[in-house]
């Protein structure tokens, strides 16, 4: 059994940051989107992967992922030139493929469940194909399935404008490699993209055995700034530990569950844990409240942030208003003069430099 993950594609809806970065190299409690999925298919025994890169952000990913080993994976890049839909994704990735079964994994997806749950009837039942689905309130965002009672897939459509169920597609596909076939069957769809919907489809249509099965626990599609902050919230409250490699002086205190990578200082300040604080950083005269993530390097001075994602080297001083909800970029910079805006929210890019005066 091999993986395939699907992390090329454009990113538009992350925009500012995916206009410097891969989406799938975003942090969510300080690690790459990328990387849960990686863990979750190691975990699960599969650890002959597949990663689809793109030409504008695939040489950050395999510098930032490398070979596997950090995993205990054996991972294979293959280059997609255009982002022409998930199908063709598969298409390019045949030579990697061959004729194993395989699970196709969207980089941007986070779950909670094991994957070895669905991994075993998958393999024992000779399925040709199952998905896993999620029951949610806004299907026409997603490929929608109907399945019947026993839950074989009847029919799926991509993103419908009135969706025939609310059962929506997780980023997860467990495929044999009759995929291949339906594939080379379908052409593309309107908006000009290969679909794996499509593909799934053509097996349906030519009797071939597609099952589903209902995903438990968390699931995290990181498409938008909401959803990262929706995604870092849950992974900070259900897996971080209690670590300090940093120093604090006496008048900093640390509440809860809060981790500090080495060579952080904290001046005078407070922090109310689920909060990661990464290595490197130095925060002065700042309360940090729950639900924060603050990458390597950062500069916070005078900073009362709260549910916000701070990226890699951001500098943040003087604001003398809360900030909540926000995203800042890597290097971006924020400062202000000492009177004190009304409210502030933020979507802040990559290399942006903000100053209220
Ligand atoms: O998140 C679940 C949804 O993912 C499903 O419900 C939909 O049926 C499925 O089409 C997909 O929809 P998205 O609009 O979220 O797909 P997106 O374009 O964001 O691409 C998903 C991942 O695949 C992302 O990491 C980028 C990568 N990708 C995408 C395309 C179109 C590629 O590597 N190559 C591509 O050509």
């Amino acid at each position: 059994m091999k993986a395939l993950i699907l992390s090329g594609g454009r990113g538009t809806r992350l925009r500012p940051l995916t206009y410097t970065g891969a989406k799938q190299l975003v942090p969510v409690a300080n690690k790459p989107i990328l990387w849960y999925g990686i863990e979750r298919l190691v975990a699960a025994g599969i650890t002959d992967i597949g990663i689809i890169i793109s030409p504008e952000t695939g040489e950050e990913i395999r510098q930032k992922t490398g070979d596997g080993d950090q995993f205990g994976a054996k991972i294979t890049y293959i280059l997609q030139d255009e982002p022409a839909g998930l199908a063709h994704a598969v298409k390019v990735a045949r030579p990697f493929l061959q004729d194993d079964p395989f699970v196709m994994y969207l980089g941007d997806n986070v779950i909670q469940a094991d994957l070895s749950q669905f991994l075993e009837p998958f393999k024992e039942k000779h399925f040709d194909s199952c998905i896993l689905l999620r029951r949610v309130e806004n299907p026409s965002a997603f490929g929608v399935a109907t399945v019947d009672e026993s839950g074989r897939v009847l029919q799926l459509v991509e993103k419908p404008k009135n969706p025939p169920s609310n059962l929506a597609l997780v980023g997860i596909y467990f495929f044999g490699p009759i995929i291949h076939e339906a594939i080379a069957a379908i052409k593309p769809s309107a908006r000009g993209e290969l679909e794996i919907t499509d593909a799934i489809q053509q097996l349906i249509d030519t009797d071939k055995l597609v099952d589903s099965r209902l995903l438990e626990g968390w699931w995290l599609d990181t498409g938008k700034k909401d959803d990262l902050l929706e995604a870092n919230r849950v992974i900070l409250d259900t897996t971080l530990g209690k670590e300090n490699l940093g120093i604090l002086d006496g008048s900093s205190q640390v509440i809860g569950r809060v981790e500090i990578g080495a060579g952080s200082t904290l001046k005078n300040s407070t922090i109310r844990g689920p909060v990661v604080i990464g290595e490197n950083c130095q925060l002065e005269n700042c309360y940090i409240g729950p639900y924060t993530s603050i990458a390597d390097g950062a500069r916070l001075v005078d900073v009362d942030l709260d549910h916000s994602v701070i990226l890699r080297g951001a500098v943040i001083d003087g604001i003398h208003q809360r900030i909540v909800d926000s995203v800042v970029g890597q290097r971006a910079k924020l400062t202000a003069t000492p009177q004190r805006p009304k409210a502030l929210r933020f979507m802040i890019g990559d290399d942006s430099q903000i100053e209220l005066a």
